[in-house]
């Protein structure tokens, strides 16, 4: 009787808890995760292997990357990536917003990762605060006009004018190749809004009131020479016309 009841006992909690055991290995997706699948499965997994653990020599693994850095790769449309390259370029991005956000709902479910908050990015943003962030974090690499500049080994920081709110949120949040994590304990989402703030409503509208040239805008140096130049040269051509009429 004993041992029939032990059995009993053992095989019941099997039962009860092998179906646990088994939905871990299959997680349960919700239906955007697994219309983002059914993308991933077509577009992604020649690269990123099967569950997105990464194939060597092709495509690093997704898991914890999160949804930021899906929508910031498929929005921007870095990804799918066409050819190995030094640098993923900014492309007309294949999937639509629902698809990459069906994508990201995937990569996200599969190995968690950072999310880019839901509410507007930009609200209450400082541009003055965002503008010294800006150049104490960004401009290194992106330049004080948010033109981008050259790093190396062929790689570059890109031109920040096509970005939108989301993507810098994203950039900054999963730090996309070369460009460094700004995790929100290095910048806060507060602050997050200034920079984008500074980078959509002053960079982007930046204009030039010295003229049509801005020299690189790369300050009072360029200029400094610039005007020197061609001031001597001006001063020579004049003092050769005066000694010429003379
Ligand atoms: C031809 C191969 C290829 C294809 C196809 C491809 N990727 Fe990638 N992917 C790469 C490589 C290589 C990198 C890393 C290099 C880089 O970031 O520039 C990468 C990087 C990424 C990253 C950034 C990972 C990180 O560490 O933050 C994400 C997200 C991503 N891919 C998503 C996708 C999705 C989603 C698709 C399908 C729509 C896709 N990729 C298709 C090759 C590919
Ligand atoms: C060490 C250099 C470096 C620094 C510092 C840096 N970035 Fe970047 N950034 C990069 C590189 C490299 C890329 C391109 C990544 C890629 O193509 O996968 C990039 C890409 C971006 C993009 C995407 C542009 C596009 O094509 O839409 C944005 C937006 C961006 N950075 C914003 C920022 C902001 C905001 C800061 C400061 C908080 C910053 N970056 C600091 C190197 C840097």
């Amino acid at each position: 009787m004993r041992l029939v009841a032990a059995l009993i006992l053992a095989g019941g909690a099997y039962t009860v808890f092998a179906p646990g055991l088994q939905a871990q290995d299959t997680p349960q997706l919700s239906s955007a995760a697994q219309e983002g699948k059914a993308l991933f499965d077509v577009s992604c997994v020649s690269c990123h292997g099967r569950n997105a653990q990464g194939i060597e020599g092709r495509g690093p693994s997704l898991i914890g990357v999160g949804s930021a850095s899906v929508e910031f790769q498929v929005g921007s449309g870095r990804m799918p990536l066409g050819r190995q390259e030094a640098q993923a370029e900014r492309k007309p991005p294949v999937f639509n917003e629902d698809q990459t956000t069906q994508l990201g709902a995937y990569v996200q479910e599969l190995g968690g990762g950072p999310q880019i908050p839901e509410h507007e990015l930009r609200a209450g943003g400082n541009v003055a605060e965002g503008g010294e962030l800006y150049r104490i974090n960004c401009a290194a690499c992106h330049g004080f006009g948010g033109g981008g500049g050259a790093l190396s080994s062929g790689k570059f920081a890109p031109n920040l004018k096509p970005a939108t709110d989301r993507q810098i949120y994203a950039a900054m949040l999963t730090g996309p190749q070369n460009m460094p994590v700004f995790g929100d304990n290095q910048i806060r989402p507060d602050q997050k809004a200034d920079i984008i703030a500074f980078v959509q409503e002053t960079l982007k509208h930046e204009q030039d009131p010295g003229g049509f040239f801005n020299l690189g805008r790369f300050g009072p140096s360029t200029e400094g020479l610039a005007i020197f130049l061609v001031g001597i040269v001006a001063l020579v051509f004049t003092s050769l016309w005066i000694a010429g009429k003379s």
